[in-house]
């Protein structure tokens, strides 16, 4: 990326959109002042903790320290490299971007795709033998038609045990490699006579498989999945995300599940705004997956005791994270959405959406199981329990609804639990600022740190910065303050103006100074600086390098025993301590 002709149309191209329209497609922005904000997708984030500026086309979260220009927010969001976002976007804008090369990024990585998507069509090929009769007879029982194997790229090892070993050896990839990437075990294939079903990432690329057992009297594990890699992390992998995406915005939902099968049940019969877990309990990672494509959340689990279990966990972590419209669709009769398809109806499972019931009733009403209702202790306990969950509930009128009930059934009056349900809410708030102010209390930066961040900062945004910085050759005493300041001052002279939006996208291959980029932009405090307030500035940077000195000579000294050369250290420092004043 260091062609200028590049940077050209890279910068035509940035500043052709706002970065506030764009942001506002993916998520809900409100303005307050000069400043749009928008809950931060980048961390589990409930208040807006993001401000997007219509004027310095960037945005920035205040909690996670995430910012950019428009590029790195759609990369970074979207998961996708520069180039993709830079695609992206000159399709928006109309801007031809001919065959711009940029360097490619996740190259490391680029093998591993290629790998995956070897074994992929030799999975898929498989089916299609007469070896893969027996599986697609099962499949075939299973209700799974040649459609869905198509769409899920359904497939097939053998049960040779080396015949993917044979073919990526063929193809000169190492045994290291394919064991790393958990296609082989020591010297055999890790799938052995399995169907597999391809696991893609957020973009829809296959970074692993699953493989399950078929044959009815099979004693292995029902699934064997490759291994974590660093293009695939269980917890941060939903199993349809990539399709899902799509189907989620436009139906203004997204429905939780637990296994794979579900899903491709589910969107089989057309509902496609659809995502499995994998069996494990949801992780942080997952929820801000799928808060991205919708605040409305449908967990569809299991109809068994542990299907109930993960619908209370999974539905208490969405609470947690500031979602408030979370449904459920309880199963029953140890049905899993798959089973409740096939031996009921498609439509008989889209009532069950469209009924879905909300969260907090569905949490209150498993609140009752097991309490003995003859016993007073138990019984306010379970009242007790009932309302701290109504406190969760924003909806005033939903508040009301269940106090009344729930007053009703006990014969209690309403003001009681309506006086319990303030005093827990006021608990609640001062826990939570509790919480926020432990959180922000971090260690402060030093002085000269703080003068050094400063100054950076200062040098994007008023270019008399970087001709003091050019003149009076300042030494930041941070190294890589030392490096961001000289590609500032390069860029200046090479285009002859700094924009932040900008030079993000200079500094894309340079990920550390990035990093410091970042925390240089929390020192946003201020529009406009003088000229004295950079040299004050300058003033306290320098004295520091001074302080430094004179303690490394001090430290000097004292090694010496010779008086002579003691007294010219002496005067050395003597000398500095009075530049310095
Ligand atoms: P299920 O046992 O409910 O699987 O586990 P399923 O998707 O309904 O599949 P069928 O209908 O039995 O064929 C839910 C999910 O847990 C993971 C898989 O991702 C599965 O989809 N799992 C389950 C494993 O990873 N390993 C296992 O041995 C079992
Ligand atoms: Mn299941």
């Amino acid at each position: 990326m260091n062609d200028t002709n590049n940077i050209d149309i890279i910068n035509q191209i940035r500043s052709k959109v706002d970065i506030v329209d764009i942001i506002s497609e993916y998520l809900p922005l409100t303005q307050r002042g000069k400043n749009f904000f928008g809950i931060c997708p980048f961390h589990d984030d409930t208040n807006p903790s993001m401000s997007v500026s219509r004027e310095k086309q960037i945005y920035k979260c205040f909690s996670c320290g995430a910012s950019g220009n428009v590029f790195n927010f759609i990369m970074d969001y979207e998961h996708i490299s520069f180039k993709e976002a830079l695609v992206l976007l000159s399709q928006k804008t109309g801007i031809d971007i001919g065959n711009i090369q940029v360097k490619k990024e996740n190259n490391k990585y680029e093998e591993f795709y290629n790998i995956y998507n070897i074994a992929l069509k030799y999975f898929q090929n498989n089916i299609n033998t007469i070896q893969g009769k027996q599986a697609k007879e099962y499949l075939e029982q299973r209700k799974i038609d040649e459609t869905i194997i198509k769409d899920f790229s359904i497939g097939l090892s053998l049960s040779t045990r080396d015949g993917l070993l044979k073919l990526l050896t063929r193809k000169k990839y190492n045994n290291k490699l394919l064991n790393d990437l958990g296609l082989t075990v020591n010297n055999y294939d890790n799938f052995i006579d399995r169907i597999i079903f391809p696991l893609w990432d957020t973009n829809g690329k296959v970074v692993g498989f699953s493989g399950r057992i078929y044959h009815q009297n099979s004693k292995q594990n029902k699934y064997v999945n490759t291994k974590e890699t660093p293009i695939f992390k269980k917890g941060q992998t939903l199993y349809n995300y990539h399709r899902a995406k799509e189907f989620a915005r436009r139906e203004k939902s997204i429905i939780i599940m637990e296994g794979f099968m579900d899903v491709i049940r589910a969107y089989s019969i057309g509902v496609k705004n659809v995502v499995a877990l994998m069996g494990t309990a949801m992780t942080k990672e997952q929820v801000n997956l799928v808060k991205r494509l919708s605040s409305h959340i449908i967990l569809c689990f299991d109809g068994d005791d542990a299907g109930r279990k993960a619908t209370l966990t999974n539905g208490d972590m969405l609470v947690k994270a500031g979602i408030d419209n979370i449904k459920v669709i309880a199963l029953e009769n140890n049905d899993d959405p798959d089973t409740y398809i096939l031996n009921n109806s498609s439509e008989n499972f889209k009532a069950l959406i469209e009924n879905a019931i909300n969260y907090s009733d569905y949490k209150i009403n498993s609140l009752k199981k097991g309490i003995n209702f003859n016993s007073d202790i138990e019984k306010s306990e379970y009242i007790n329990k009932v309302i701290k969950e109504v406190s969760t509930i924003k909806d005033e009128i939903r508040v009301e609804i269940v106090l009344k009930n729930l007053a009703k059934e006990f014969n209690l009056s309403y003001n009681t639990l309506e006086k319990r349900l303030l005093e827990m809410t006021q608990e609640e708030e001062k826990r939570q600022v509790v919480i926020y102010e432990t959180k922000s209390s971090k260690k402060k930066n030093n002085k000269y740190e703080k003068a050094t961040y400063e100054y950076l900062y200062y040098m994007l945004i008023n270019e008399q910065a970087i001709i003091y910085y050019d003149q009076q050759n300042i030494f930041f005493p941070i190294e890589k303050a030392r490096y961001l300041a000289s590609e500032i001052s390069y860029y200046y002279k090479k285009y002859g103006i700094i924009t932040i939006a900008d030079f993000y996208t200079y500094l894309q291959d340079k990920k550390d100074l990035m990093e410091l980029l970042k925390i240089v932009l929390t020192y946003d405090v201020k529009e406009k600086v003088e000229k004295e307030e950079i040299e004050a500035l300058a003033k306290v940077i320098r004295e520091y390098n001074v302080s430094q000195e004179i303690q490394r000579l001090k430290e000097k000294m004292k090694d010496k025993i010779d008086p002579l050369e003691k007294a010219k250290l002496a005067d050395e420092i003597r000398m500095l301590k009075i530049g310095s004043v």
